[in-house]
């Protein structure tokens, strides 16, 4: 259940990455791009996958070292949240510069968006290939009954305001955009 749903999460994520991609490419061709569009996906990123995504993941590494041996894949995928964390911030700080008509030089922009685009893509990516099939095969139905169990203590995160049943107003035009 639970690596159902972060490989699900990882489906969402990717296609935000996807619209985020088309909009480099925009940008590179000099065609007019929306930013708002952009701010709407770091936001969501930052206030749902961040607070809902990584916890989830970071459970799991930590259940699966502490019964099955230091994995430093796992530790390194432990540090990445908190440096792509980081990296979201300042992406955002720059995306609400061009909103604000600060002077940001397209080129840099770019190149903050790629880095971005890049390193999002290469992280779920290796959890997708190596690290989600690694626990598949290692935990056992009482290892999932543990997990679960602590998860279920702090899950705060039943409800996506994006890809959920109902999407939330402020994602009401990313959401327009998912689907078109
Ligand atoms: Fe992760
Ligand atoms: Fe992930």
């Amino acid at each position: 259940m639970m690596l159902e749903s972060i490989h699900t999460e990882h489906g969402y994520i990717n296609r935000l990455l996807k619209i985020l991609r088309q909009k480099l490419d925009a940008i590179q061709n000099g065609q007019p791009v929306n930013y708002s569009l952009i701010k709407d996906i770091v936001e969501y990123l930052q206030k749902h996958a961040e607070c809902c995504h990584h916890p989830k993941e970071d459970l799991l590494y930590r259940y699966y070292q502490s019964h099955y041996g230091k994995s430093g894949e796992m530790q390194n995928l432990e540090a990445e949240h908190v440096e792509l964390a980081k990296l979201t911030h300042e992406f955002a700080d720059a995306v609400d510069m061009i909103l604000m008509d600060a002077v940001i030089p397209l080129d840099v922009f770019a190149e903050k968006l790629n880095t971005f685009v890049m390193r999002q893509k290469a992280h779920l990516e290796f959890e997708e290939k190596h690290i989600i099939p690694l626990i598949r095969r290692t935990f056992t139905a009482e290892d999932w009954i543990a997990v679960s169990a602590e998860y279920e203590k702090y899950d705060k995160c039943e409800y996506d305001p994006l890809f959920g049943d109902k999407v939330a107003e402020r994602y009401r035009n990313l959401s327009e955009r998912l689907s078109a």
